[in-house]
Parts: C-alpha cells; sequence; structure tokens
C-alpha cells in the first residue's frame, strides 16, 4: 500500500516480453494464460523483486480465453506472484496492453498502489470457436438433460449444417468490415499506393533485422521453453525476414480485396502469438529499492472516431491530445513507435500528422500535428515485421522505447495504436 501520496511519478523500472510468432507455428500451443505466466515469472525474477512488493497486477487480452476470461488474476494464481496481490483484466482492442498500463499508472499516480506489473497476452492460435445459438440450445438441453435419454433426444436434433464452427472474427461489429477492409478503404480514400505499402513492409524487416543482429532485443525477448518437456526452445522472434524483397512483394495477391485491393500478407502485421509485461513503480519507491528507472510517464491520451470513416486513424487523434497534456509539439518528441496494423495506416497516419486540413477538418486545430522525421520512425520495425499479439504490442511498445531513453541516455518517446472500434492511444515517455 502507497505511503505517499503527493508528487507522484510513474517509472518504468524493467519490461520483458517472449518471443513473438506467427500463430499456428511454434507457440501454438501456449495459451494466453501460459505466455502471460512465462513473462510475468521471468520478468519478476530478472527485476529481482519479492513478488509480495508488487501490489497490483493488470494484464490484458483481446481475443479473451473461455477458461480465464480474468487473465491479470489467473496469471497470479497460476504461480508467479503470491495469491494476495490483486489483479485484474482490461481489454481495449490493439491498445489493450497501453490500457493495463494506464490504468497501473492511474493507481500510482493516485496513491493507491506503490508497485504494479502491466501488460498483455494474445494466442490467436487457438481462438475460441463458437456454433450457432440452435446448437447452443441443443447442447444446453443435453447438459441439462437428467437421463441418457433426454441427451440423446438432444443430440438427434443435430444436422451436419449446425457443426460449422465460427472462429471470432476480426472485424467491426458496428460496420462489418474486416481490419484489413478498413486498411484497403484507407489506402483508397488517401491514395496510399501498393508501391508504398510494400516499401513500408519492406523498411518494417529491415529494420527489425538491423535491430535483432545489433542486439537491440537480447534483454527485451526472453528465450520461451515449450512445456511439458521443455526440450525445445523458442529463443527470440520468429517473424522478422532478411529474405524480402521488393520484387517478392510486389508478386503477392491482395487478401482482402482481391480484385482492386492493395493489402497483401506482407504488409499487413500477422496474426501472431505473444505477451508483454512492464514493472512500474512511483518513481520514490523504485529509488528507494535501489533502481535506475530506464523511462517516465509524461502523458497520455485516448481518443476515438466513427469506425464507418477510417477505423484506424487512433494515432492522428490522440497524439496531438497527449502532447496538448504533455505541453509539448511533435518536435520535442525524439523517437516515435507507432503500431504498425497495416503499411496503408501507417502511411494514412503520417499523411494526416503532417495535414494542415486534416487539423482543420479532423482534429479543429489550425496546424497540421507535424511532419513524422523517418529518422526518428519506428527504428526498430514495429508490427508489421515483429509481429501483433493483439494483447501485448502497448506493452512491446513502450518497453522498447523505454529501453531506448535509456540507452540514450534521456530523450523523449511517443508510442501509439490505432486499435478496432476506432480507438486511439498514445503515451508520451521522458527521461
Ligand atoms: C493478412 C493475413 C490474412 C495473411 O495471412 P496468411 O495468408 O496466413 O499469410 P502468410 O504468412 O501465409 O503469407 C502469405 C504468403 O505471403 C508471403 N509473405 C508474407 N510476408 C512476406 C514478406 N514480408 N516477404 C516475402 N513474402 C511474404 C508468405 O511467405 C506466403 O507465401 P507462400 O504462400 O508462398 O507461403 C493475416 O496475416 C491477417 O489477417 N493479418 C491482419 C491481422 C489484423 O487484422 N490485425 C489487426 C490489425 S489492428
Amino acid at each position: 500500500m502507497a505511503t505517499k501520496k503527493q508528487a507522484r511519478r510513474v517509472a518504468i523500472v524493467d519490461g520483458l516480453r517472449t518471443p513473438f510468432a506467427k500463430s499456428g507455428t511454434v507457440l501454438k500451443d501456449q495459451s494466453a494464460l501460459d505466455l502471460g505466466s512465462a513473462v510475468v515469472s521471468e520478468l519478476i525474477a530478472r527485476a529481482g523483486i519479492n513478488g509480495s512488493d508488487v501490489d497490483r497486477l493488470v494484464f490484458g487480452t483481446v481475443v479473451q480465453s473461455v477458461d480465464s476470461p480474468n487473465i491479470g488474476r489467473e496469471i497470479v494464481l497460476a504461480g508467479p506472484l503470491p495469491d494476495s496481490v490483486d489483479a485484474y483484466s482490461v481489454t481495449r482492442a490493439c491498445a489493450t496492453s497501453t490500457q493495463s498500463f494506464a490504468d497501473a499508472a492511474q493507481a500510482i499516480l493516485l496513491g493507491d498502489i506503490d508497485i504494479a506489473i502491466a501488460g498483455g497476452a494474445e494466442s490467436l492460435s487457438k481462438p475460441p470457436i463458437t456454433y450457432s445459438d440452435r446448437f447452443v440450445d441443443i447442447l444446453m438441453e443435453a447438459n441439462g438433460a437428467k437421463d441418457v435419454q433426454g441427451k440423446a433426444r438432444a443430440f438427434a436434433k443435430v444436422r451436419p449444417r449446425d457443426l460449422t464452427p465460427h472462429a471470432p472474427a476480426i472485424a467491426e461489429r458496428s460496420t462489418s468490415e474486416t481490419m484489413g477492409d478498413s486498411a484497403e478503404k484507407m489506402a483508397k480514400e488517401n491514395g496510399i499506393t501498393r508501391e508504398a505499402q510494400d516499401e513500408f513492409a519492406l523498411r518494417s524487416h529491415a529494420k527489425a533485422i538491423e535491430a535483432q543482429e545489433a542486439g537491440i532485443f537480447d534483454d527485451e525477448v526472453m528465450p520461451y521453453p515449450i512445456p511439458p518437456r521443455y526440450k525445445d526452445t523458442v529463443e527470440g522472434d520468429t517473424i522478422p525476414r532478411a529474405d524480402s524483397t521488393i520484387e517478392k512483394l510486389a508478386s503477392l495477391k491482395p487478401v482482402f480485396d482481391r480484385k482492386y485491393g492493395s493489402v497483401t500478407a506482407a504488409n499487413s502485421s500477422p496474426l501472431t502469438d505473444g505477451a508483454a509485461a512492464l514493472l512500474l513503480m512511483d518513481e520514490a519507491v523504485a529509488k528507494a529499492l535501489g533502481y535506475t528507472p530506464k523511462a517516465y510517464l509524461r502523458s497520455y491520451a485516448f481518443a476515438a472516431v466513427d469506425p464507418n470513416w477510417q477505423l484506424l486513424m487512433g494515432p492522428a487523434l490522440a497524439t496531438p491530445i497527449a502532447l496538448d497534456r504533455a505541453g509539448m509539439t511533435l518536435d520535442d518528441i525524439d523517437i516515435i513507435d507507432m503500431h504498425e496494423a497495416f503499411s496503408a495506416q501507417i502511411l494514412s497516419n503520417t499523411q494526416a500528422f503532417a495535414s494542415d486540413s486534416f487539423a482543420r477538418e479532423r482534429l479543429g486545430r489550425d496546424k497540421a500535428i507535424g511532419e513524422i522525421d523517418d529518422a526518428r520512425f519506428n527504428i526498430y520495425g514495429g508490427s508489421i515485421s515483429l509481429g501483433h499479439p493483439f494483447g501485448a504490442t502497448g506493452a512491446r511498445q513502450l518497453m522498447t522505447m523505454a529501453n531506448e531513453l535509456e540507452r540514450r541516455g534521456g530523450g523523449t518517446a511517443l508510442v501509439t495504436q490505432c486499435a478496432a472500434g476506432g480507438i486511439g492511444a498514445a503515451v508520451i515517455l521522458e527521461r
């Protein structure tokens, strides 16, 4: 329980993630809970903190498991922290672990807690599969039947078409557009060419490979031994590709609008399994415990837009609010990490950042947010090349930026995401 209620400041003390892997591959048998528990256990061990000193864990997933919908509390009960640690779960689409971070940060700022773990996990390898209402009614009837004859009577109603499974749609409920459809719409409305999308995807992979080779992720990504035999270990991210060429990317067929589209498997973020977690403390508590924080929270903001317009413009909506709250302009930001849902979404947002007319029409401001300097932007790749486990991406970005501020010995960073529902998130870190 916090001891002091004034002049509090949220410090990112440490962070860690599992390797990120394309769904259905090396992490396919790990649930979000497995991934989340593993990363939290390893983070605690590496940070050298007593589990009993952690006041709260806030965690999230987007595609929730039916077995463990409150993944936060289940992680605690799975063992890495004493049962007495308070925990709960949040969900905010692709900004889920930014919300975990914001929740934990608010509680630290309020003086409710001193030390928190915040993060998220996703397994898209085994999503919860559902069936038609009719089939569910039959199953419920069979489940409630008092005897074998009753169960048999219920199952006798099953028709082959009832067995058609429904995987969770990565689509907007309100518009029925998939995320990929939204990216296509943004490419068309904002004039983002296929060539520009492929070039950005290639850039993302090149930056991620460079970062891997430079050891940037060595302390961020834990090796993940696969239970139950722990004989095979996933040592690092498996998605970045050194073999991509612009010719190969140009040869891929569009996947969402097969006839007239430009969004392909290569210029989209892939469906991904993984987890990430951050250790947060009040600054004074961190220092009293002997930690040197990597970075501090300066400001954050969430924003939202009508999904019928351009669903994935969240960064251009949330960033100016976070900048205002920080008393900064884009020129004051040294490094930017913008979630790469699709090249079309990234390029639409960077275009909007630089546009006076976007500022006037959509933000009610006189001047553009500002031109993004390529040298400061997604310097170690992003969700297209590293992968995008929905619940873990925000924590991944915050960790990489906090580590970069530590490496640089100071500066400011902007972390921002778009998310389903037309949501945007932005966080400004400083050191
Ligand atoms: C786009 C999507 C449908 C593609 O899925 P997929 O078909 O499983 O994609 P794959 O990884 O198999 O790639 C298809 C092909 O493109 C190739 N490819 C993909 N990326 C490539 C790259 N960077 N360089 C070269 N080739 C690439 C693959 O090798 C594969 O080729 P093959 O058919 O010869 O094996 C899927 O990743 C998806 O749904 N992404 C969007 C997720 C989403 O909506 N996220 C929300 C964002 S907020």
